[in-house]
């Protein structure tokens, strides 16, 4: 494998927490309560983002974030906005998202190209799609809809699937001099299946449903996700290299939450017994992240050894839920406890100063804050409180019910077949790679009980 440590150097701001200062106190039976913690935590994130300033680039996190993490944040506070009512963010996130628009409006701005992989495209088109249906506004203006950005972004990776190898499958990297082009990585294409189940659910093309299918099943012939004790386990990805006969078993909570709300859309989209089936298998795989009924990142909290990407991953799997509870009903007896037990040992580890909180990694560490800090950590408490508000909102609209986002169905046109000229990756650059799933892990946490073999 072609990563190298050095590019998983990302290093997490770790702060001494002042002491004396107050736990997030959330009573998770009322909704006023859980609406005001949510804020805590919302303004805790948010005050590590500074795009809007003049000067300063929108949508655009410091050091040591990558693009795609502000893209998810982006989703977060759209979600945010959809679930407690306070629109106080969602300036600042329209702005964020127009100014990454790029030049085929799909997400695929040049100055990122050295660290743009499908998944990074993704994060940000899921964000668009998360905006359509929440009815956020588009912007207008002659700008692209949201709908029609998610679409641009479906419409591009749908013309990379690559069949050359592995029997189907996108690969990570879009481009194919970044490192890591060779890797097929289960969030790439979780992402895709994602955006394409969403798609189908919102205007009932069946092409999306086609296409949504055909990644469900490629993943399955290659084992990116298999069946283990009854529940589907996720796994980081193969090497095409290989033909993808080997795979990286390490899961991370978000390939299991971006698979939970696409078998969660088709499930509604199609009311059938096969997705329903499906949607229950994902939900009986998650086990493997929850300690005493807590949500964990199993393969790198207890070990300390999570990076910047990583430790914003809860926040994916609770959103899911969250979307899985909303749109698949019959799934709340199954996953409201789960988050409920998790968004209150997740905000009890914040630490509050006035109108923010600071919220540790660690939902694990009874109340106890870690002292890892950062748009993640927060982001991750955010989004597991503000989606136990799942009953209070009436779900994602449609086409047909509801939707006030423009269709474009050829949106992200000539992406692909457009050369970008930019300077060559010497083999002496670090690979700027976006999101960095873990091949280097797998030397440190190797043997370890829950990679099943
Ligand atoms: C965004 O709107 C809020 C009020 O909803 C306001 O307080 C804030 O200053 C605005 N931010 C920017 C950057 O305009
Ligand atoms: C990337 O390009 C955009 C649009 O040209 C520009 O506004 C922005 O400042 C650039 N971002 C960075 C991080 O250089
Ligand atoms: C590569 O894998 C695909 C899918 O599993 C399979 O159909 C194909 O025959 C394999 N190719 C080679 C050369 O083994
Ligand atoms: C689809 O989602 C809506 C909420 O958005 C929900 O009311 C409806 O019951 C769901 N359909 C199915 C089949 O679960
Ligand atoms: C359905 O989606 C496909 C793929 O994007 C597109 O080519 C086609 O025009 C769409 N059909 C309709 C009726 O919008």
């Amino acid at each position: 494998m072609k990563l190298t440590s050095s590019a998983l150097g990302a290093v997490g701001a770790s702060v001494l927490l002042a002491t004396g200062a107050g736990a997030i106190d959330v009573d998770v039976t009322s909704t006023d309560s859980i609406k005001n913690a949510a804020k805590l935590a919302a303004a805790g994130m948010t005050k590590w983002y500074t795009g809007y300033r003049p000067g300063d680039v929108a949508g655009n996190l410091p050091d040591p974030y990558y693009w795609w993490e502000c893209g998810a944040m982006f989703n977060g506070l759209i979600d945010y906005w959809y679930y407690t009512g306070d629109s106080q963010y969602n300036n600042i996130t329209a702005q964020g998202l127009e100014h990454q628009i790029g030049d085929y409006n799909a997400f695929m701005p040049q100055n990122q190209s050295k660290s743009l992989g499908n998944d990074d495209q993704a994060f940000w088109g899921m964000a668009a799609m998360s905006a359509a249906e929440n009815k956020l506004p588009d912007l207008g203006d002659d700008q692209p809809s949201w709908l029609g950005l998610a679409q641009a972004v479906f419409n591009t990776q749908a013309e990379r699937w690559n069949d050359k190898k592995c029997g189907g499958g996108l690969n990570w990297q879009i481009y194919s001099f970044n490192k890591g082009f060779n890797y097929r990585n289960t969030i790439s294409n979780g992402c895709f299946f994602n955006i394409a189940a969403r798609l189908y659910k919102y205007t009932k093309n069946e092409t999306y449903m086609d296409w949504a299918e055909k990644v469900w099943d490629w993943e399955l012939s290659v084992k990116l996700f298999d069946l283990q004790d009854g529940g589907y386990h996720f796994y980081d990805g193969a090497d095409e290299n290989i033909n993808c006969t080997e795979v990286n078993h390490i899961q991370w909570t978000y390939n299991a939450g971006v698979h939970l709300a696409g078998a969660a859309a088709m499930f509604n989209a199609t009311s059938s017994d096969e997705w329903k089936t499906r949607l229950s298998t994902v939900i009986k795989g998650l086990d493997v992240f929850f300690k005493d009924g807590v949500m964990y990142e199993v393969a790198c909290e207890t070990g300390g050894t999570c990076n910047t990407d990583q430790r914003s991953f809860k926040a994916y799997l609770s959103r899911n839920m969250g979307y899985s509870m909303v749109t698949a009903p019959f799934t709340q007896d199954l996953l409201k406890e789960k988050l409920t037990t998790s968004a209150a040992a997740g905000a009890k580890q914040c630490t509050t100063s006035g109108d923010e909180a600071t919220c540790g990694l660690k939902w694990t560490n009874n109340g106890q804050n870690d002292g890892s800090v950062g748009v993640g950590e927060n982001m991750a408490v955010m989004e597991a409180l503000q989606n136990l508000l799942f009953a209070s909102v009436s779900g994602p609209v449609t086409e047909a019910a509801g939707g006030i986002s423009k269709a474009d169905p050829n949106a992200g046109a000539g992406a692909t077949t457009t050369t970008v000229v930019f300077d060559e990756v010497t083999a002496g650059d670090k690979a700027g790679a976006g999101i960095l799933t873990t091949i280097v892990l797998v030397a440190i946490v190797a043997g370890a009980w829950w990679m099943v073999a």
